[in-house]
């Protein structure tokens, strides 16, 4: 049985603290999608840790975590990690598989995406810089390097050929950065990969599921960053949703049970593209200041909202989530009035659908006020311990959404979690 856990916004919805909680009832956790644009953090003991590429089971014991065949693989990343994980005492060597058909950033990788970025000016996506989209370009090109071809004899010369293409392109950027540093980073990496479990995905987690085993699919980035259902162009590279857990690990769609999707109880994006929600004003400093919205893996500052539902029910609706586990409770505790956002205005017309291209579209919010709580929940355990108008904040989205939120996150805290 496979359960999924994604993010419903646009990334940065608490994944790795909820994977890092729901982790000990699970044999395995695999990433699916995404790579080292992905940034994590769950707290083990009072220290804080940031995952890129590994999966956020990964302090919890005994537990088997797998970078799927739908990741792209920077190999500096996973090193500088995999030695920050071992610093916990954990034994790579136990817990953690690298699929074999798993793509490969290269140094090359990442200069064309700084050069496409450049190149864009003020169009530009706000990529992470982590070579995430030219990565994903060469595999569905049918160019790109996977981490099964490292034990191939002939890896240095392909490496080379691709290089070559890459420079190219890199030429006709203009783009006339030394890169020769990061390429010494990448082999020295590579070398230490070698040593890692490199395993073949697909039958290792069919494997597992024939043994009874349960996993936990970890998703990274958010469902409107979705490359076919997101706000595209400004998007990542990778299915995000459910949909992309059958390719990005090989299981069969009837092994999924359920779909636990992700949520701030406000919202937040980081990078460009469209917002509607988003305050431009002292209300989005409060939550940014509150929330402490800055990014896991880039360090900017994230821009700040109210709650989407209309972009919450496309969510649900195209992921099929079965549950709503929503996070930051906590960061609204001090906020006289909350907005939800109910539907849009585009043109006069209002609409509860997601329109073809949000960004080009003038998009006003309706919304509907709620009274805040001004109550401290950080100590909250139970449901019952929480006050009314937060029951009454969280009841209106379950009717809304016609989904459940079965899980409210009241802190960072591994113990600040309350379950419904
Ligand atoms: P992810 O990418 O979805 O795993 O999320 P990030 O780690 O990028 O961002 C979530 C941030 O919120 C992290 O700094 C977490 O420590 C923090 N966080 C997670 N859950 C809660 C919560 O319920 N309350 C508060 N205040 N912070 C939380
Ligand atoms: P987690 O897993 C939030 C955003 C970038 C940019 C767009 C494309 O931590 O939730 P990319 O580097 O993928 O080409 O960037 O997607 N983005 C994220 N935003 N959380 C993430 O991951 C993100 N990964 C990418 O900011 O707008
Ligand atoms: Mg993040």
């Amino acid at each position: 049985m496979v359960d999924v856990l994604l993010g419903l916004q646009w990334g940065d919805e608490g994944k790795g603290k909820i994977v890092d909680y729901f982790a000990k009832d699970y044999d395995v956790v695999a990433r699916f999608q995404g790579g080292p644009n992905a940034g994590h953090t769950l707290y083990v003991g009072d220290k804080k840790v940031v995952l890129h590429q590994i999966p956020s089971g990964v302090f919890q014991k005994n537990k088997l975590n797998l970078i799927g065949n739908g990741v792209v693989l920077d190999p500096v990343t996973l090193k500088r990690e995999c030695d920050t994980v071992a610093g916990f005492g954990v034994d790579l060597k136990q817990n953690l598989f690298i699929a074999e058909r798993t793509h490969l950033i290269l140094p090359t990788h990442r200069a064309l995406d700084k050069a496409a970025e450049l190149s864009k000016g003020n169009q530009k996506i706000g990529s992470t810089l982590k070579g995430i989209a030219p990565a994903y370009m060469d595999k569905t090109g049918r160019n790109g390097l996977r981490v099964g071809d490292l034990l191939d004899k002939n890896f240095t010369t392909a490496y080379i050929k691709l290089r070559l293409k890459h420079q190219r392109l890199l030429d006709n950027f203009s783009f006339d950065e030394d890169i020769t540093g990061w390429e010494e980073e990448f082999f020295d990496a590579l070398e230490f990969l070698k040593q890692l479990n490199i395993v073949n995905g697909e039958y290792f987690i069919n494997e597992q599921l024939k043994n009874g085993k349960r996993i936990l699919a970890e998703g990274a980035q958010g469902s409107m960053l979705d490359i076919d259902f997101g706000t595209f162009p400004f998007v990542t590279s990778s299915n995000t949703i459910s949909a992309g857990v059958c390719s990005g690990l090989g299981v069969a769609p009837q092994t999924i049970r359920d779909v636990i999707g992700v949520t701030k109880a406000y919202c937040t994006r980081v990078g460009s593209g469209p917002f509607p929600t988003e305050l431009e004003n002292a209300t989005g400093e409060e939550l940014r200041k509150i929330g402490n919205e800055f990014g896991a893996t880039t360090g900017r500052p994230r821009r700040c909202g109210w709650i989407d539902l209309v972009a919450l029910q496309f969510a649900c609706m195209i992921n099929g989530v079965t549950k709503i586990v929503m996070t930051k409770a906590d960061v609204l505790d001090s906020f006289s009035e909350l907005e939800v956002c109910t539907s849009y205005r585009v043109n006069g017309k209002e609409t509860k659908q997601i329109p073809f291209r949000l960004d080009r579209l003038p998009i006003e919010p309706v919304y509907k006020q709620f009274p805040g709580w001004n109550t401290n929940t950080t100590s909250a355990k139970t449901f019952g311990d929480l006050p009314q108008t937060m029951k009454t904040y969280v009841e209106f989205i379950n009717n809304y959404l016609g989904v459940k939120v079965n899980f409210i996150s009241n802190g960072p805290g591994r113990d600040q979690i309350i379950t419904i």
